[in-house]
């Protein structure tokens, strides 16, 4: 993985902590090449790392292995389609554009046989504690699943699904879950500034319990719900508050969300699918 040249069309959040992410690895700084169309960008990053930095996509994906598309969904297919009569066979692509399907970019790329891979990260990985699912299609060699998932491997979890269509209850559940924990973080704070703490003591506990009850979670080989039991006395404060969250069918309330969200996530991949006129 180290000799291979690796291409990033876009240098945003997503292309900086990949580059982070790969670098802290042991991955070789001047193997990695960015191309984005902002001169303030490619200097915010040729100043953190010693990269390869290109005004031009074309000339970014020049003698790269792996060319990875970081730009927002809506540029993903001018952008294919402006790298398509440059597409050398063996190179492998990663998108990590939420929504658009591998069927669509293969059409853009006008190669029926390019090796690509999907993949959906999520928001904590600008801290490098992300969970990224992955999918490739059969096109895609050993050798490129191993590199595709130590790219995304560098800024947290990735694990691979089976099919495509998992791609949208992945992008329900951690892709969308950040926004919901942020939500339940927010609830609980205002709550407790309601019974009397200071803000900012209310954010700190809150935020605090909440990693820590992930990093319990993550590290015992328990599942949440015994978690749960465990921390539940019988006629303690924790019973009677969970009551209180069953009774208001929290349970109901996320399968509601997360089937929303899965639903929403199928529409855009539709709809971003459309070729331009
Ligand atoms: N951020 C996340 O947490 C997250 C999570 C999951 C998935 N994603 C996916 O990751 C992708 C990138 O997200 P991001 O947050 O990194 O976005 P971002 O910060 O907006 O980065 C995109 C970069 O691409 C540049 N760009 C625009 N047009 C271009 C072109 N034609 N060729 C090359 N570069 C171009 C943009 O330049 P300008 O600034 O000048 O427009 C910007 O620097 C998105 O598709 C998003 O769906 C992001």
């Amino acid at each position: 993985m180290k000799d291979c040249k690796i291409a990033f069309i876009g240098g945003g959040n997503m292309a900086r902590s990949l580059i982070g992410g790969l670098i802290a690895d042991g991955f070789t700084a001047q193997h990695l090449h960015v191309s984005d169309p902002n001169p303030s960008n490619l200097q915010s990053l040729s100043d953190s790392y010693p990269i390869q930095t290109f005004s031009d996509n074309v000339s970014a994906i020049t003698n790269c292995n792996v060319v990875i598309l970081a730009i927002k969904p809506q540029q993903l297919q001018t952008v294919v389609k402006q790298l398509a009569p440059h597409w050398q066979n063996n190179t492998l692509l990663i998108s990590i554009a939420a929504g658009i399907r591998l069927e669509d970019i293969s059409r853009w790329l006008e190669k029926d046989n390019a090796a690509i891979v999907r993949a959906m990260p999520n928001t904590p990985s600008l801290v490098q504690a992300g969970a990224t699912a992955l999918y490739a299609n059969e096109y895609v060699e050993t050798a490129q699943h191993e590199l595709a998932e130590s790219v995304l491997r560098s800024v947290g979890l990735a694990l691979w699904v089976d099919d495509e269509t998992k791609i949208d209850a992945v992008t329900a559940l951690s892709g969308s879950g950040p926004a919901y924990f942020f939500l339940v973080m927010e609830a609980m704070e205002n709550a407790a500034i309601e019974l009397g703490l200071e803000p900012e003591i209310a954010r700190l506990l809150c935020m605090q319990t909440a990693f820590g009850s992930a990093k319990m979670a993550l590290e015992s080989d328990e599942i949440a719900a015994t978690l749960r039991q465990q921390v539940t006395s019988p006629g303690g404060t924790t019973e009677r508050g969970l009551h209180e969250l069953e009774d208001g069918d929290l349970r109901g309330l996320f399968e509601n969300a997360l089937v929303a969200a899965a639903l929403r996530s199928r529409e855009l991949a539709i709809q971003l699918g459309e070729d331009d006129a």
